[in-house]
Order: C-alpha cells, then structure tokens, then sequence
C-alpha cells in the first residue's frame, strides 16, 4: 500500500519511524512546513501529495485549517484518510465521513482520542452488538497529570503545569487542555461512534483553571481526589447527556488511583458491562501505534468507524440520570445565593470568608447553569462532582 504523511512533527515523525522498513507499505511522500525540508522523501507543496500515487493519506498536522482543506481535497482524489486531529474530527468529522462513504473509502481516527488506548475501535465493534450506555473516563494527560501532582507531590498549579509542558503533554497552548475542551472533543469522538450523533452544543464544561491547594485538603480530609473526567451516555428519552467537569473520587476508586499522564476510557454496556482500557493518551509513538492500528485496518477492508450517517445534537443535562450531589467552594455570601438555587445539603469547612460544602443532588445542567450566574455576579467558586463508586 502507498502512503503518503500531512506533518512531520511529534506524530508525523512517529508514524513515519513506524512505517519504516514494512514491506506491506511504501511512505511515498511527507509534507513539512516551508523551509523544514531535510530529506528527499519530504516535499513542501500540498500539491505533490495531491497528485502522487498514494492510495491512503495519514494527517498529522494538527488543527483544522489547513487540516480540513488538505484532508477533504485528498479524499475527493480517491485517497483514503486516517487522522489523530481531534480538533479536525470534532469540527468537520461528518462532512468528511460523507466525503469517503460517497466514494466508498476508508476514514479513522482512532488515535484521535486517547492516544494509545483503543477506545473508539473497541466501541465501534461493541456497539454492533451491544448498546453502550454510557461512555468516556480521564481523557486528558496534561490535567491528570497537574491535578495528581498537586495531591500527591504538593507541587503549585503553575509548577505542575510548567513540567506537563516540559514533558509535552500539553498542547501548545493549554487551554484547551486546562478549560476540558480537549476532553469534550474527545467525547465528541466517542458520542460519534457509539451513538452516531455529535453533541457539539448545549454540553457542560467546567476545566480546571479554579481548582487550587485548598480543595485537595478538604477532599483529602473526606477521603476523596480530585479528576477531570468526561462521559456522554443514553437517559431513558432516549436523548444523549455528554459534559465534562471535575469530580471527587472517593480514594478507593479507579479513577482517583490514575497517576500522572495517563488516561482511563470506560463504557458500560448493556449486556458486556463496565469495560476500561488505561494507558498513554499522548506522545509520538503510543499515538503512532493507534495510527498504524489504523493503517492496519484499512489494509483489511475497514471503511469507516460509524455505522450511519451522524447527526448533530442537542445534549439532555437536565435528564434524571443527570442529578448529582456537588462539592462547592465559594464566598460566604456567595453561598447563600447558591443555596437559592441548589439545596446545601452539609457545611464541610468554613475558613477565612471561604465555606466548602457539599449540594443536594440537582442535573448537571442546572448546576452548571447556577455557577456561571454566580460568576458573572463576580463569585470565585471551584465545584465538583461527588463521584459516586463504579
Ligand atoms: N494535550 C493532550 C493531553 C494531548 O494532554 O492529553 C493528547 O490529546
């Protein structure tokens, strides 16, 4: 099989080292940035892989523009397509799976999500013969490995960030990571091709940029971490919930034993139960084998990863299944606005004109909706949810 690569950078490079000396495959031609071609094998034109012979292409750019011009141009030339870009997947996932079924080609991106781990494949298979229920877990490095620095190693938010950096965990900006966003694109990818609908509005997402030294005292003292976890599932309408928020997990949990950058999927399904898969959710070469998992199924037929044509959704916070209890820290006359609007069920600390306390169960949605009030009303809170034990 010819293949061409879009990026040499961190995963480009990986899947070109991978590809290396397998007979199965000949890496025709790698586009890198203006100026950075070293060797003959690269070209700096879009063009040259355009219109070489490679029947598949892998893009590894990162981000949508130009990602999503090379990417849609390169399956209307009759290339298959397998991508890592979540941010690319995420934003035009569903044109460009249009693009290939209407020419009968292959489109994956299972190293989209989770890097290493084979989530997306694994509910791609489970969901043909089983109904996934719910589905997503720790699905970034960058924010684990910050949170479980900051527990286990007292290191400062600024501190823990700067080494998640350092170890390039992180994108090159953070933001994405430390808002949840790079999560709930990750869940985006999993709502695709477990349920075939792509939740791109109406979501929750709470990051990590509040949490600070204080909260994981309180936690600590009632026997709970703190994780970033994101999930979407199936309420009983028949609707689909997807958020991203951070929660306490009781210290017995799987969750709260997860250390450093690594991640942790799990999906519940009907009849198969809780599944998990922990592993590396970044880095050139556990990506590059997620990639070259890829590469190998195309080989072997595989077309796409979704069974019908996606839909755009609205998620359901507001559904039953979505009620749970939170943890809040917020200003003493902050607290007496939020009790109006979600029931206080215990005072954990009060400390300093700071009060910790944990909320009556209320939807996702409506707590999400009585902090962003609080905020535009100038209150500085940190919340949680209380993560209930698998
Ligand atoms: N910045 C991401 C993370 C990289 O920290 O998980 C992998 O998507």
């Amino acid at each position: 099989m010819i293949i061409s690569i879009l990026g040499h950078g961190v995963v480009g490079k990986g899947v070109w080292d991978m590809l290396q000396n397998r007979s199965e495959f000949t890496v025709r031609n790698v586009l890198v940035k203006k100026g950075e071609k070293t060797a003959s094998f690269m070209v700096e034109s879009f063009d040259e892989v355009l219109g070489d012979d490679s029947e598949l292409v892998i893009e590894c750019m990162g981000g949508v523009d130009p990602a999503f011009k090379f990417t849609s141009e390169c399956l209307k030339a009759g290339k298959s397509l397998i991508t890592s870009n979540k941010a690319l997947v995420a934003a035009h996932g569903i044109e460009l799976m249009e693009l290939a079924r209407e020419r009968n080609l292959s489109f994956l991106f299972s190293a989209a999500c989770g890097g290493a781990i084979p989530i997306l494949q694994n509910l791609h298979l489970a969901r043909q013969s089983d109904s996934i229920l719910w589905a997503g877990g720790i699905l970034n490095g960058t924010t684990n490995y910050i949170l479980d620095s900051m527990d286990r190693r007292n290191l400062s938010f600024e501190e823990a960030l700067g080494q998640a950096k350092a170890l390039g965990y992180a994108e090159a900006d953070p933001t994405a990571d430390l808002s949840g966003m790079d999560t709930m694109r990750k869940i985006m990818l999993i709502s695709m091709v477990a349920y075939d609908v792509l939740p791109n509005s109406d979501y929750n997402l709470e990051g990590i940029q509040n949490v600070s030294a204080c909260d994981f005292e309180v936690a600590k003292e009632l026997g709970y971490t703190i994780r970033l976890l994101g999930r979407c599932g199936l309420a009983a309408s028949g609707r689909l919930y997807s958020y991203v928020q951070p929660m306490l997990c009781p210290l017995s949990d799987i969750f709260a034993g997860v250390r450093l950058n690594t991640n942790l999927a799990q999906y519940q399904g009907q009849n198969s139960g809780l599944m998990g898969f922990s592993g590396q959710g970044a880095g050139r070469y556990p990506t590059a084998s997620a990639i070259l998992r890829d590469v190998w199924s195309v080989l072997g037929g595989q077309k796409q990863m979704l069974e019908k044509k996606c839909l755009v959704g609205f998620a359901c916070n507001d559904a039953a299944e979505c009620a749970r209890s939170y943890f809040v820290r917020i200003d003493d006359e902050g607290l007496e606005k939020l009790s109006g609007k979600v029931g206080v069920q215990r005072i954990v600390r009060k400390d300093n004109g700071k009060t910790f306390a944990i909320t009556d169960k209320v939807t996702i949605k409506v707590m999400h909706d009585a902090i962003s009030e609080l905020r535009s009303k100038g209150h500085v809170v940190f919340f949680a949810e209380m993560k209930e034990e698998a």
